[in-house]
């Protein structure tokens, strides 16, 4: 028998020996690979439905066998495996396919949305939900996720500040890197994991006016400072791959671009995983006017470091012939073959290109899932305001009433992956089961467009002893292409809100949405309001728990709020102004958000000590500095203390008012009291990069800013 496998072994080619390195591997198949062969690696194309409507999808019916990868739209074990069977023994060489998926907030079962995930202030919840996610992905045919999207973003009127988390280079980084070790921790050959796609790379949330797919100014200092920060803390967590973007990046789109996607990613970083582009960002340089044509788009993206292509078809048809005509050098096509292999290499797929056929029983809404997804929920809602209404006691008539009550398939949010609505709890149902013995009475009052007769609605208030009034957004206004030029909700919704204030009864306002919203006309009606994002199958009985007081609120704003739309592009580490006080600011509104970043209510209260600074602050060692936090309120609950650094003075370049460099969650029982503690590195924290990405600090003056103190520290 031994002789036998050692003949086999002998006899098979070496890229096949699974006892040999990644790397001899793939230099062996690589040597056997026709020009068509390597070229056919290089392309993505989909399979099965295609569920974002933004592309017009094409369903290639009869693949290529030699395809490198495709977008999978089933969940569905028995497909995938037949679709990997045709590439792996209908092609020459059996290279298997590797295939993606948006799995953004949960395959099946469905999450909290990503922005919403950051303002729980808790990545290692989320890593546990990028775990879970994985592991329904992975057994359901999915290799690869394009998640996390790490893009930093200021501009609420464009849609896609829902997937991302936020407007600080730092939380995107740190909830990124999480999602990272979610989705890979399990080992990248596991059934439990996938490999994780960063995207977009790169500057994508700068998109101008809040367009989508537009025109964004960066320069190289902001370019390094905000919008690469998170790359690099995700890619030092290990993430496999990229997805160039679609943005145009100061003259040079994202996915032609020489810059980011070479001298930065590989030179500079040392990155050896792919870059996919997004979909059809290829031929979409041509709209860009910087191809004249789809092969010369191809070669500029290849060129670039794209190394896969998403749908455009340019690869596929240009690529060989680039090659023969000595426009490409073979060595690119290579360079580029090179990383789709090692990624495949990497996920086991070659010695293991097939997954068990298992039940959706045993793969969807496991336990410690769905636990997850309640705990989540539960700490991501934010309660913006409170008059103390809540928590709702000895209510006996509840009227839950709005277009966001009783709605399943808003309530998902964009990037829904396989939910299904039925599968949603609704929020009027956590209610009820929340308030067991009150009389609970239902009414739409209005749809999501603000449209409707309030009568019925306003009936029901006058008799109810409170109201819990359900307004948001529809699915389809937050995510890809839903730019808005107002982020206020239909002034029908508004509207509802003052009629039924009107009765003189007690309304919590609860938001459900994809993004920040101008909210100053409700905060003045609202006696609480109370921010649920799209938080998931099992938002409604967190959003039950914390107007009964069952569950005490803990999520802060990881976006600011504006007061106006008017206000935007409004975020908390914008630079200093060169006029401080009254000049600089709006004649005519308030210059300051209606909520600012870290915002967000409990249901007791945290005092904080005086932040000190443990030994002497010096430039070239750690240092610590710590504050004691104290529950001083009734309820046991969690708090969220964040660390600031100012610098106030850089010889090289201005810098923000303010920068956030680490934070911390506890939970404090009510009269306990815990140390805080901030391990500051000082180039790590203190330091700035210049327009080439080289990292400087500078002696002097620095202030550590922690629950609204100051410390002025030498260094
Ligand atoms: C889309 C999105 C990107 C997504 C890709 C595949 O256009 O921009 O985020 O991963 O296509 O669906």
């Amino acid at each position: 028998m031994r002789r036998l496998l050692l003949l086999l072994l002998l006899i098979s080619p070496a890229y096949k020996n699974p006892h040999l390195s990644e790397d001899k591997r793939i230099e062996d198949l690589l040597a056997r690979m026709t020009l068509h062969e390597k070229v056919m690696q290089l392309n993505q194309f989909t399979l099965g439905r295609n569920d974002n409507v933004n592309n017009i999808g094409e369903v290639v019916g009869k693949l290529p066998a030699e395809i490198g990868s495709v977008i999978y739209y089933a969940a569905d074990p028995v497909l995938r495996n037949a679709m990997q069977r045709r590439a792996m023994e209908e092609s020459r060489l059996g290279i298997p396919l590797i295939f993606g998926y948006d799995d953004i907030h949960g395959f099946k079962t469905l999450y909290q949305i990503s922005l919403g995930q950051a303002c729980s202030w808790n990545p290692s919840l989320v890593e546990k939900m990028c775990s879970y996610s994985a592991r329904e992905a992975r057994r359901s045919g999915v290799d690869w996720t394009f998640s996390p999207m790490i893009d930093v973003a200021r501009d609420p009127r464009w849609g896609r500040v829902a997937e991302g988390y936020g407007e600080d280079p730092y939380v995107n980084g740190v909830f990124g890197a999480a999602s990272v070790r979610g989705y890979q921790g399990a080992g990248l050959k596991s059934l439990d994991a996938v490999a994780a796609c960063l995207k977009h790379y790169v500057g994508y949330g700068a998109s101008e006016a809040g367009r989508d797919y537009v025109y964004t100014e960066i320069s190289r200092p902001t370019l390094w400072n905000v919008y690469l920060f998170p790359y690099k803390m995700c890619l030092d967590a290990g993430a496999q791959s990229l997805m160039s973007s679609f943005n145009d990046i100061s003259g040079i789109p994202g996915s032609a671009n020489h810059y980011t996607l070479t001298e930065v990613l590989r030179d500079t970083w040392g990155f050896d995983g792919p870059v996919v582009s997004d979909w059809d960002a290829v031929k979409q340089l041509i709209n860009q006017g910087y191809a004249a044509n789809l092969r010369e788009a191809s070669s500029k993206a290849l060129m670039a470091g794209v190394d896969m292509d998403m749908m455009s078809h340019g690869y596929e048809e240009y690529l060989e012939d680039l090659v023969e005509s000595g426009e490409i050098p073979v060595s690119v096509v290579d360079e580029a073959v090179r990383r789709v292999l090692r990624i495949k290499f990497r996920l086991g797929l070659f010695d293991n290109p097939y997954i068990p056929e298992e039940t959706p029983e045993k793969r969807f809404f496991l336990p410690e899932a769905m636990e997850t997804a309640s705990q989540l929920a539960a700490e991501s809602m934010v309660l913006l305001k409170n008059n103390g209404v809540l928590p709702i006691r000895n209510a006996s008539n509840i009227a839950v009433i709005g277009p966001l009550a009783k709605n399943s398939w808003d309530l998902m949010g964009n990037w829904k992956g396989h939910t299904e609505p039925e599968e949603m709890d609704v929020f009027l149902d956590g209610i009820r089961r929340e308030f067991p013995s009150a009389e609970i009475k239902y009414e739409l009052g209005c749809n999501v467009n603000g449209e409707g007769d309030f009568s019925a609605a306003l009936a029901l208030a006058e008799r109810s002893d409170v109201v819990i009034l359900c307004l948001g957004e529809k699915l389809n206004w937050s995510g890809e292409n839903t730019s808005r030029s107002s982020i206020a909700l239909p002034g029908g919704q508004e509207k509802l809100l003052e009629e039924i204030k009107a009765t003189g009864k007690p309304v919590v306002v609860t938001l459900t949405n994809g993004r920040p919203l101008e909210l100053n006309r409700i905060d003045a009606l609202a006696d609480a309001v109370l921010e649920t994002w799209q938080p998931g199958v099992n938002g409604a009985s967190a959003l039950g728990g914390i107007l009964s007081g069952r569950i005490n609120p803990s999520g802060k704003l990881a976006i600011t709020f504006p007061w106006s739309t008017g206000q935007i592009p409004i975020y908390y580490n914008r630079h200093k102004s060169a006029r401080r006080g009254t000049q600089g600011v709006y004649k005519d509104i308030t210059s300051d958000p209606l909520y600012p970043f870290g915002h967000g209510l409990s249901y007791t209260t945290f005092e904080y000590g005086d932040p000190r600074c443990i030994g002497t602050p010096s430039i070239d060692r750690p240092f610590k500095v710590e504050i004691e936090v104290s529950n001083t309120g009734k309820a046991d609950g969690y708090e969220t203390v964040l660390w600031y650094i100012s610098d106030p003075y850089c010889s090289v370049l201005t810098r923000p008012e303010k920068e956030l460099k680490y934070f911390e969650k506890k939970f404090l029982k009510a009269g306990e009291k815990a140390t805080f503690v901030f391990e500051v590195d000082p180039s790590r924290d203190l330091g700035y990069l210049d327009g080439d990405g080289r990292s400087f600090l500078e002696s002097g003056e620095y202030h550590v800013i922690v629950g609204g103190r100051d410390l002025k520290i030498m260094i």
